[in-house]
Formats: C-alpha cells, sequence, structure tokens
C-alpha cells in the first residue's frame, strides 16, 4: 500500500509521557504544499516548531524541524541515507519499489560508506577555487546573454518570465558546457529533471510515479548513450576523465559504465532545479520588499550575504531523509534502529534560538543555514551555486537599476524540491 497523509501507525510516546498524535502535523503538511503554503511557508514552520524538535509523522517516522536536531542528524555517524538495502526491508509498496526510486537509489546521495566514501573521493573538489575561477569568465557572458534576451522581452512586451528566460538557463548553460552537452539536448534534460523528482516526494501519488519512471527510463538512455560516446571517443572532457577513473578502480567495463551513468544522471538532476530556484528566489525577496533593490544597488559588496540570506530564508530542496543506523536518542526521544526522519531545512533555518526574528529577510543577518546539507553528503555544488548567483545578481543590478515585480512568483506543488516556476518582471 502507498503511504498518504491519512495513514496512521501508532501514536509515539514523548519523554515526558505524554503521547502525540500523529494527526497533528496533517493540516500543516497540507497548506506546505498548497499555493498559500508554497508562497510563504512562516505559519507552517512555527506550527511544526509549537509540536517540537521531533514531530510524528503522520505515515511513521519524524519530521525534525529543530536546528540543532537537523545538524545531528546530518553530521551524526548514527544516521544513514536510506540506501537500496534499507529499502529493501520495507514492507510498504508503490514508493520503495517504484522504478524512479529504485534507480536513484543507486546514485551517490543514496549510497552509505564505504561505497559513498569511495565514489566522493573518486570525485574530489569538483569546484574547486581554480575550477570556479576558470569557470567565471564564461558564467558571466552566459549571465550578459541571457539579460539581453530579457531586456529584448521586456522591451517588445513590457514584462517577462525571469524565471523561465533566466533562472532556469543559467544553470543547464552552467553545467550542460562543464559537462560537454550539446546545447540542443538542453530543452529535453531539463523536461526529465523537472519529471523525475516527483519520485523524490514525501508521498507521491500513483500518477507522480507514473511520470516519474517515464523520466527515470528517459534519463537512463540519455545517459547511458552519452557515457558510451565518450568511452568511444576517449576525449578530455569531464565524463572521459571519471571513465578513465573509474576503469583504473574497478576490472568490469560494464559497471564503470553504469557508475559513470549514475553520477552524471545524479550531479545534472542536483544541479538544476536547485539553482533556479535560488536564482529566482533570490530576485523575489530583493524586490518584494520595497527599496532593498536600490539598497544593494549601492552597497554591492554584500551581494553574498544577500545569497545566503535567500539560501537561509527560502531553500530550494525543503526536506531530506534518513534512517537510524542503530537504535538511538534525538531530541530526547528513543528510536529504533532503520527509524526514518526527515530532515526539514526550511523550519531548521528558520529556528528563532539559531536565527532570531527568522522569519525577517535580512540581509545583514549573518545567520546560519543547513541549505546545503551537512556531513559526509555536504553539497559538492554549493561554490558553482553561489557563483552563478554571484554572476547573476550583480549584472542584474547594474543593467536594471529599476526593476520591479510583474506578478508574484508561482511555485510547482511540491513539498521536498520547491520550484518557481514562474516570476513575471518588469523594469
Ligand atoms: C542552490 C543550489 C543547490 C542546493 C540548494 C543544493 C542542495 C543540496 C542538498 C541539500 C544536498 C544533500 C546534502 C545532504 O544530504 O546532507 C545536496 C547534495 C548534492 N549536491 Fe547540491 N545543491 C545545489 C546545487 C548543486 C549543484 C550546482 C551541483 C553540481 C553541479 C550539486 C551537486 C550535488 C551533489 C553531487 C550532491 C550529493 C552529495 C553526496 O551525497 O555526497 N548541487 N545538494
Amino acid at each position: 500500500m502507498t503511504a498518504t497523509l491519512e495513514a496512521r501507525p501508532a501514536d509515539p510516546e514523548r519523554p515526558d509521557g505524554r503521547v502525540v498524535d500523529r494527526r497533528a502535523a496533517v493540516p500543516l503538511l497540507r497548506r506546505l504544499r498548497s499555493a498559500e503554503g508554497l508562497a510563504d511557508p512562516s505559519p507552517v514552520y512555527d506550527g511544526l516548531r509549537a509540536l517540537g524538535d521531533l514531530v510524528p509523522a503522520p505515515w511513521g517516522g519524524y519530521l525534525v524541524t529543530g536546528y540543532d536536531a537537523c545538524d545531528q542528524v546530518l553530521r551524526g555517524r548514527t544516521w544513514l541515507v536510506p540506501d537500496f538495502a534499507w529499502q529493501e526491508r520495507q514492507t510498504e509498496t508503490g514508493r520503495w519499489d517504484a522504478v524512479a526510486t529504485q534507480e536513484m537509489s543507486r546514485t551517490l546521495s543514496r549510497l552509505n560508506a564505504p561505497d559513498h566514501t569511495r565514489q566522493r573521493r573518486s570525485l574530489g573538489n569538483l569546484f574547486d577555487r581554480n575550477t570556479l575561477r576558470d569557470m567565471e569568465p564564461q558564467i558571466e557572458a552566459d549571465v550578459a546573454e541571457l539579460l539581453d534576451r530579457l531586456a529584448e522581452r521586456i522591451r517588445t512586451d513590457g514584462e517577462a518570465d525571469l524565471s523561465a528566460l533566466v533562472s532556469e538557463q543559467l544553470p543547464i548553460g552552467t553545467v550542460g558546457r562543464w559537462l560537454d552537452i550539446a546545447p540542443e539536448d538542453y530543452p529535453h534534460i531539463l523536461t526529465m529533471t523537472h519529471n523525475q523528482v516527483h519520485a523524490q516526494e514525501l508521498l507521491p501519488t500513483k500518477s507522480q510515479l507514473a511520470v516519474s519512471e517515464q523520466a527515470t527510463m528517459d534519463l537512463r538512455e540519455y545517459f547511458t548513450r552519452l557515457v558510451r560516446e565518450r568511452r568511444d571517443n576517449d576525449g578530455d572532457d569531464v565524463i572521459a576523465g571519471w571513465i578513465r577513473t573509474w576503469d583504473a578502480l574497478e576490472s568490469d567495463r560494464e559497471a564503470t559504465d553504469r557508475m559513470v551513468y549514475q553520477l552524471t544522471m545524479f550531479v545534472t538532476i542536483a544541479s538544476l532545479e536547485t539553482t533556479a530556484t535560488l536564482l529566482s528566489s533570490l530576485v523575489w525577496s530583493l524586490l518584494r520588499s520595497p527599496g532593498r533593490w536600490e539598497w544593494l544597488r549601492e552597497r554591492p559588496e554584500h551581494i553574498d550575504d544577500a545569497i545566503d540570506e535567500a539560501l537561509r530564508y527560502d531553500p530550494p530542496v525543503r526536506v531530506n531523509s534518513r534512517v537510524a543506523g542503530e537504535d538511538t536518542e534525538l531530541a530526547g526521544v528513543f528510536l529504533p534502529k532503520d527509524t526514518m526522519v526527515h530532515v526539514m531545512y526550511g523550519a531548521a533555518n528558520r529556528d528563532p534560538r539559531r536565527n532570531p526574528d527568522p522569519h525577517t529577510f535580512d540581509v545583514l543577518r549573518r545567520g546560519t543555514h543547513l541549505t546545503f546539507g551537512g556531513g559526509a553528503h555536504y553539497c559538492l555544488g554549493a561554490g558553482l551555486a553561489r557563483l552563478e548567483a554571484r554572476a547573476l545578481l550583480g549584472q542584474l543590478l547594474r543593467r536594471f537599476p529599476t526593476l520591479r515585480v510583474a506578478s508574484p512568483p508561482e511555485y510547482a506543488p511540491r513539498m521536498v524540491f520547491h520550484r518557481v516556476t514562474s516570476l513575471r518582471v518588469a523594469a
């Protein structure tokens, strides 16, 4: 049976002996994926916090809402990602045995040590200082070109969709060039990645799983072919480099190609929507309040602060899951081995014990956030995402001093991967 918000395992007991009703979080989670909750999750985060640092999830397991508890889960050795072996132990069907879920369970983010350590070591620091410095001029040039198109559209139509014209295009252009992918394939890749992530929602519906399954097969076909071509060409691109590294580590060529396909597909999925959402949310956060745009224009030295505050305020990935590798305790609650917990990045970043007055967007806050995760799985592309955001914001501020919002953002109705589908601007 596929889990639903109504499914209801036994209510757990708190350290103080109080029994917590698993249904308490249902209205809050419903609201989180509603249009109002997507636009402003503040009341949901407050509501969850009122239920505690560890809120029993309606379908079993827990939602982790407090910053420190989330941090502990992300960094602690007790906590594992729900890998293939964990999924095999689940009796619930529908989600864990779905093709889309199973395919993802073999990618980097769903591996535990020692396989995870081996893959991370083989990759090294993908976007170190020198690599980012080399990529920067091209990213700046790409931004300039995208903003030419934005200006042209505003000139002809009076307004334009920043999200579709710029935020979506910059990350695929950047990662596409880095992986040496043909630009004519970009639209296909964007469609596949938008459709694949449904399976990573907390409670995907049957139809979402079906869309995701098709996208997963398309991605598999696309990237398997790409890896085969790179092996045949034996060039000096990033993917050919990964093939050579793994050929030296593995005797089985087929295993190498499968691994490189999974890696390439995962890095592509991980890098696109996330960065696109950051770019749109960042611009929206600055434009929604009068005076902020002008303030930052006069103080470009605070561009990095604005990016970090946008990351804290509106994390593109809102939830991530871990499972207890052994019997353990979290926020005073005993959790048996295999218990699943959902790290609520958005709620953690708005924990007032960590970031006072958390629902206020404050460029000068210098707050802390968990938006790129933590511990062994910390995001490999954080530096690149920041670089893209810096290039875009710097040029937007200089070229569009009177930029304004023509209509507020629209969002995909999802709980885990936050996606801005439209942000219309005028100048
Ligand atoms: C604003 C943009 C981005 C956000 C918010 C973001 C967020 C995240 C988060 C939350 C994780 C999981 C961390 C954890 O489990 O503790 C992650 C992992 C990852 N990200 Fe990002 N990401 C972004 C951009 C990128 C980009 C641009 C790339 C690559 C080009 C990338 C590649 C990866 C990879 C490979 C992992 C898996 C790391 C592992 O499991 O070891 N991400 N990211």
